[in-house]
């Protein structure tokens, strides 16, 4: 019996989690596991209406569960970084988990906004680190408000933390047995220091794994190859703030937002699942968000979880409603509603 805590969130988070959970009902079914769903209120409104952002009791019941699976957070009435930072990141730093997951893979039939370039050119991992780095928010003001201001924001890069999520993305890269090429994106021309301790962490460990190829590239040229030659791409790994920053690139060369999906894990513990897109107000409540990212974030983490076989019989599913049904991947223009995508995985999970 999976302990599953569901933090529908903001925006249009709550519409396309109901649609994940109505595959997870159907793959359950059809593989035969249980599991028991405990809802949680985190995110914008809860914030409103009680002040609340996460109570400390909250994070010690999503320590005991076997994983979280999360719609979006953010709200347009509350102040950037409020959210961010009382809900998303705390939960990932609370939990310690260290590692961002983000697979950047284009599914045949998806329009890709690169010339010439298909599934067989644009299948990689990117592995960002998910504690450390800019995100730990140390620095601070001096004089602040006077012309004699000072703002500093620190990147935070422990050795240990460092260490373990290169050996993360070392074994991920075997594991995966696909190209078997890990790539560092950093700037170590620039961030001498942070950026050093990267690179010697990172060729010290390569010499644990001699069947990986690696490689190193500058956080801009990773930009441009992404867009030039996403076929050199195995596995990358990478900074807090650059993991953010390319993954987002990644997600558009996948296809956009609507089938953008990663994990937040720590590998001995409580790990979280979420599409990447973010809450979408504009969209909320319209029925016409592509649920497709929230249903593949699903997979994940019944893939981490040890569902290997019902995460294959899902991402079967997604594959084929996109190229039997949706128009396109864009909120909008699928040519179905929200409820009808999630309706279709459903089917054809249940036919497979
Ligand atoms: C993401 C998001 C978050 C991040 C924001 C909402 C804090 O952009 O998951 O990539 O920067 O990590
Ligand atoms: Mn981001």
């Amino acid at each position: 019996m999976y302990k599953i805590a569901v933090i529908p969130g903001d925006g249009t988070g709550p519409e396309v989690i109901a649609q994940g959970l109505k595959v997870l009902e159907a793959v359950a079914e059809k593989e035969k596991f249980t599991y028991r769903i405990t809802y949680y209120d985190f995110g914008g409104e809860r914030y409103l209406k009680t002040g609340e952002l996460l109570p400390d009791s909250g994070i010690d019941e999503l320590r005991k569960m076997h994983a979280i699976y999360l719609g979006a957070i953010g709200h347009p009435d509350v102040k950037p970084g409020i959210l961010e930072k009382g809900i998303l990141l705390r939960l990932r730093f609370e939990l310690d988990q260290y590692i961002n997951l983000r697979p950047v893979k284009l599914y045949p039939g998806v329009d890709c906004p690169l010339k010439n370039k298909g599934p067989e050119e644009i299948d990689f991992v990117v592995i960002r680190e998910n504690t450390e780095g800019l995100y730990l928010g140390a620095g601070g003001f001096l004089k602040k408000g006077t012309p004699d201001e000072v703002a500093i924001q620190e990147s935070i890069n422990t050795r240990k933390g460092v260490e373990r999520c290169i050996r993360y993305a070392f074994d991920f890269c075997q594991k995966r047995g696909k190209k078997k090429k890990l790539t560092l994106c950093g700037k170590t021309n620039v961030l001498t220091y942070a950026h050093d301790l990267w690179q010697r962490v990172f060729d010290e460990v390569s010499k644990e794994y001699p069947d990986i190829k690696t490689d190193y590239a500058n956080v801009d040229a990773i930009c441009m190859w992404m867009v030039k030659n996403p076929e050199w791409f195995d596995v990358i790994v990478t900074d807090n703030m650059f993991g953010d920053i390319i993954t987002d690139l990644g997600a558009m060369i996948q296809g956009g937002m609507g089938i953008a999906a990663g994990g937040n894990i720590n590998p001995r513990g409580t790990s979280m699942f979420e599409p990447i897109g973010g809450s979408t107000p504009k969209y909320t409540k319209k029925n016409i968000i592509n649920p497709l990212a929230a249903i593949s974030a699903l997979q994940m983490m019944l893939e981490h979880i040890g569902e290997l076989s019902s995460a294959r019989i899902i991402e079967q599913a997604i594959m084929k409603v996109i190229v039997d049904d949706l128009e396109s991947m864009s909120a909008g223009e699928m040519g179905h509603t929200t409820s009808e995508v999630g309706d279709l995985v459903v089917k054809y999970i249940k036919e497979t």
